[in-house]
């Protein structure tokens, strides 16, 4: 079977790849020159494990990128996954790309081929946008469509790829039973949804649950904070030995996904009581940002501050830096006029100093280097081994936002940043 992609990013370019390894004939484009240059040479434009070892296996032979679908290649199915970011400055969803995208497939597309519609959108735009616009294209009252969104997680998406339950969904029984013919062919089990739009919405569901459920730690901890008690601390005596408490642990929530899956939930939500509950989740979990700058401007004396984990996460490690909550509270200390010295262990040099809020440093040590405070913002692994003498300072204040620098001696922690007004506790 031969699958044509559109779009080669964390989760085109990972579909492509796991596609071509479980046997399909698979061409990808990309309208971005770097990721093509890049694929060239046999590497993925990010950091995820095992990649670079399958793209030099099958590019050139199940893998084709570039920026156009060769002509006269009988294709089977078409895939977008193309980005759905929010518009600049609002929370409402750019649905512009996938029109764009489907507008790619229009010379070798002609009607007969399923189209897959893989990035995330708000339910009905599948009915809605696309459908309509891929009838206009071919000229057919009936096109074969299906919404099967992805869920891997970054970091470990080759992995889950072949071994998460895929869901799937059809605008008929003949896209339907398309898509199972070819997610049964990558991955061991598929769910079938009712509809187009019990899929799309399933997945906006697992983000928006996992947003909300982190936001229940963030809350009750920064509750705690205004009694001046650690939050962390009550948050295990309220979950130790006892099942019907799993409270999360306080910690920033945001990366490519989780920042806008609720917005893009709500975004066409007819009025209801559950929308302000879904968006405060989001509010509480950027609240913790907010906090966090605050708190190290008011707790330095000075005003360098060196940011470590500036991926979006540690665990599995990314070199992703969008969405990245660290780059948030970056972005909120450089408007506050400090000074910044910017340390990823997997994001790219490069990518941070793009971001034009201070000079990334390749050594924490050297991120440390006249700086008043540290803030320790994801939960990589190396962490662990780090202490004080490897800081190069004594003093310097720390932030351990995920408590894994267990070798630095007098971290504060989410638990106990007390914010300004609360240090005297409850009154
Ligand atoms: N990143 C994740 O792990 C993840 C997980 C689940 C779902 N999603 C969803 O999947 C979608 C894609 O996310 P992503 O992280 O891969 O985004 P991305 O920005 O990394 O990838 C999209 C790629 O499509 C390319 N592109 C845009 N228009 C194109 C066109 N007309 N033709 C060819 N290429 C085009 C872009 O240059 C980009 O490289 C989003 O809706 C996202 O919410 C992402």
């Amino acid at each position: 079977m031969c699958l044509g992609i559109v779009g080669l990013g964390y989760v085109g370019l990972t579909l492509a790849i796991a596609a071509a390894d479980s046997g399909f004939k698979v061409y990808g484009t990309e309208i971005n020159p770097k990721i093509l240059a890049s694929l060239r040479d046999n590497h993925a434009h990010f950091h995820e494990t095992g990649l670079d070892h399958l793209i030099t296996e099958h590019n050139g032979k199940n893998f084709h990128s570039s920026g156009k679908f060769p002509k006269g290649t009988k294709f089977d199915a078409f895939i977008i996954t193309v980005g759905t970011p929010l518009m600049a400055g609002t929370h409402e969803p750019n649905f512009g790309y996938i029109r764009q995208a489907v507008q790619s497939i229009r010379e070798v597309y002609d009607g007969s081929q399923l189209v897959i519609l893989r990035s995330t959108v708000s339910a009905g735009t599948t009915r809605n946008v696309v459908i309509p616009f891929l009838r206009d294209m071919c000229g057919k009252p009936e096109v074969f469509v299906s919404m099967c969104p992805e869920r891997t997680v970054e970091g470990r998406a080759i992995e889950e790829l072949t071994h998460l339950p895929q869901i799937i969904s059809g605008n008929n029984s003949e896209a339907l039973g398309m898509a199972e013919d070819i997610f049964t062919r990558i991955t061991p089990s598929v769910l079938r949804a009712g509809s187009l739009e019990e899929a799309e919405l399933a997945k906006l569901f697992c983000n928006t649950y996992r947003d909300i459920n982190f936001a229940v730690g963030n809350a009750f901890c920064l509750s705690a904070q205004t009694f001046g008690i650690d939050g962390i601390n009550v948050i295990r005596l309220a979950n130790e030995g006892y099942s019907r408490a799993n409270i999360a642990a306080p910690g920033f929530v945001a990366g490519p996904c989780l920042e806008k899956d609720a917005y893009i939930l709500t975004h066409n939500m007819k009025e209801c009581p559950s929308r302000d509950f879904i968006l405060s989740g989001r509010n509480i979990n950027s609240s913790l940002e907010d906090a966090a700058a605050e708190w190290v401007m008011h707790k330095a004396n000075g005003k360098v501050i060196a940011l470590s984990g500036m991926a979006f996460k540690g665990k599995p490690e990314t070199s992703d830096l969008r969405g990245s909550p660290s780059v948030n509270i970056a972005r909120k200390l450089y408007a506050m006029g400090c000074e910044l010295r910017l340390h990823d262990f997997a994001a790219y040099p490069d990518e941070m100093d793009d971001l034009g809020l201070g000079r990334a440093c390749r050594t924490l040590r050297e991120a440390c280097e006249g700086a008043d405070a540290l803030m320790i913002l994801n939960n990589h692994e190396k962490y662990s081994g780090i202490t004080r003498e490897d800081l190069g300072s004594e003093d310097i204040t720390v932030l351990d936002a995920w408590q894994v620098c267990g070798k630095i001696t007098g971290t504060f922690t989410l638990g106990n940043m007390l914010l300004p007004g609360t240090e005297g506790g409850a009154e």
